[in-house]
């Protein structure tokens, strides 16, 4: 079975890596397709996403790394992926992960959403918690893959 794990990733964390390896042994193949979303302003390039998660993965030999734009569900069904894996923190991510699953569901019977709790020792782990701490200055590599340390301080230049 196909899974694909969506999302913005902007950038990739400690929490997403650890969902990526515990998937990868769940499913025969993960692909981490990060969304083009036109309404977002990112941090990172949607090519450097994509080349972040590569480096971050690349011992993984399968899961593998792509973009997308548009619906999630179309691009599942071009990838022929049978699930959709989702990450849940906590409770408060669950009301609108439940609602995107079910949409989804609506949109394409056949694809099953997958939630996956995140490790309780990742769990309070954001993308824009970690953008913000690093705008300041602050330690961020208990948070996030060393390249993605790297790359954070060289883009806001701390
Ligand atoms: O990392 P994020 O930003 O929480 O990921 C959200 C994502 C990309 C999974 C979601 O916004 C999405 O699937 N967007 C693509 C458009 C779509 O399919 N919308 C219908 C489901 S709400």
């Amino acid at each position: 079975m196909i899974a694909i794990y969506p999302g913005s990733f902007d950038p990739i964390t400690l929490g997403h890596l650890d969902l990526i390896k515990r998937s990868s042994i769940l499913f025969e193949k993960v692909i981490v397709a990060v969304l083009k979303n036109p309404n977002k302003k990112p941090l990172f390039s949607i090519e450097k996403r994509v080349q972040q998660i590569t480096e971050c993965v690349n011992n993984i030999p399968n899961v593998e790394v792509d973009s997308f734009t548009g619906l999630t569900v179309e691009y599942a069904k071009k990838k022929q992926a049978g699930v959709l894996l989702r990450g849940l923190r906590v409770m408060s991510d669950f009301e609108q992960e439940l609602q995107m699953a079910h949409i989804n569901k609506t949109l394409a019977n056949s694809l099953e959403t997958v939630f996956l709790a995140t490790n309780t020792e990742l769990s309070f782990i954001s993308s824009s918690v970690v953008k913000e701490i690093a705008k300041f200055g602050g330690e961020i590599e208990h948070l996030v893959p060393p390249n993605i340390a790297e790359d954070l301080r060289i883009y806001l230049k701390k």
